[in-house]
């Protein structure tokens, strides 16, 4: 399957909302006024009731009016709509669901980006969809973060006989999907529920700005693994570069990268962790552990025509995605000017098309094996 479709159906979530979520103290307010409460409906009597320390005495039937129109139904209702609807902050839609705020937009703009930035991955390797080196037949694959869902569409089309897992904060994936494919909604950086020694390979891709304990995470991903299956990560770190002197240091881009590495790291999820990641799996007790480091060039101006159609994606993905990165945070977290912010990223849209500067971005993948 190709790109996914954007049906604006959404998948529907296997995992209910948990504690903590922004929306889970909404029930307290409703239980106040719930019926039964209070006969006379006065604060004073619901107060009480709220403070009564004896045993709460159970309904054991289920036949009564109020077992039908269960109030539990209407706040998990209520928690899904507020989850499904996302929040909307100065025309960009964001997740309404998690732990932490989240600075990447969910709107078709942002699936949109994922979508491109999948063909350029697919063509950087050549067609695979990973490196690592599992078994043959795996039964049970997880995507972490999967955004549009485009990676976990592609790898459930090519191992029809495994069950494959796309979770995400926001619940934006498409509803036709293959068959041995699901999405759930969750967050990563909570406590994982599915099961220990589960799945042949657990995949996480451009989690930008999104981790804030990798070290927990690739632990988390250890547990759920099972014995001789794999995990790899992957990212990239855009500190941009070139070999031949042609990246002047005062490029607007070298400036966007600077913003981008100080607003990750204020947050604590450290665009520079991707350069930690080896260490981590090692740390964690993965075996084979592999890094693998890619350049991919900012425009099409390598003479090889693979890393040309490359250079040319990413062209792309900085012209029309890159303002993403950068759509909420600039201003949310580094208290930045927005009209300083657009002139800075007009300058970087016309270097980047400059073919005379042969700069490149790292893209690190890192996998390694639980033992057996
Ligand atoms: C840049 S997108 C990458 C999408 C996909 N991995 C890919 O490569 O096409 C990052 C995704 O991670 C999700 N995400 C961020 N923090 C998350 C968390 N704590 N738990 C689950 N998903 C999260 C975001 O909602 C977003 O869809």
């Amino acid at each position: 399957m190709g790109i996914a479709d954007r049906d604006h159906e959404h998948a529907s979530s296997s995992s209910g909302p948990a504690a903590g979520s922004p929306t889970a103290t909404s029930p307290l307010d409703q239980s106040n006024a719930a019926p039964g409460a209070s006969g006379s409906g006065s604060g004073a009597t619901t107060a009480a009731a709220i403070a009564n320390d004896d045993q709460i005495e159970a309904d054991y039937s289920t036949d009564d009016d109020g077992f039908d129109a269960s109030t539990t139904n209407t706040y998990l209702t209520s928690i899904a709509s507020d989850i499904r609807r996302g929040v909307e902050e100065n025309g960009r839609l964001y997740a309404a669901y998690g732990m932490h705020k989240t600075y990447l937009p969910i709107d078709d703009g942002e699936l949109d980006r994922n979508d491109l930035q999948h063909c350029k991955f697919t063509l950087m390797l050549e067609g695979k969809l990973f490196l690592a080196p599992i078994v043959a037949k795996p039964q049970n694959i997880l995507d972490l973060g999967t955004g549009s869902g485009i990676w976990a569409i592609d790898i459930a089309d090519a191992y029809p006989s495994a069950a494959v897992i796309g979770v995400d904060l926001a619940p934006v994936q498409p509803s036709i999907v293959p068959p041995n494919l699901t999405f759930e909604i969750d967050d990563i950086e909570k406590d994982w529920l599915w099961g220990e020694d589960q799945f042949d390979l657990i995949h996480g891709r451009e989690l930008i700005m999104a981790i804030r304990d990798w070290p927990r995470l690739v632990r988390q991903a250890y547990t759920c693994l099972k014995p001789g299956g794999y995990i790899q990560l992957s990212g990239s770190l855009p500190d941009f570069q070139a070999d031949d002197g042609t990246l002047p240091p005062d490029a607007a881009y070298l400036e966007m990268s600077r913003i981008y590495f100080d607003m990750s790291a204020r947050i604590g999820a450290s665009g520079r962790e991707v350069q930690h990641w080896k260490r981590y799996l090692e740390d964690a007790g993965y075996v084979d552990v592999v890094q693998h480091v890619v350049k991919i060039p900012t425009n099409p101006w390598p003479k090889d025509s693979r890393l040309k159609k490359i250079g040319a994606f990413e062209l792309a993905h900085f012209r029309d995605g890159i303002a993403n990165v950068f759509a909420r945070g600039y201003e949310d977290i580094l208290g930045g000017d927005p009209v300083y912010f657009q002139v800075l990223l007009a300058r970087a849209r016309q270097e980047v098309m400059n073919r005379g500067m042969h700069s490149w971005v790292p893209f690190y993948y890192v996998w390694g094996r639980k033992p057996q």
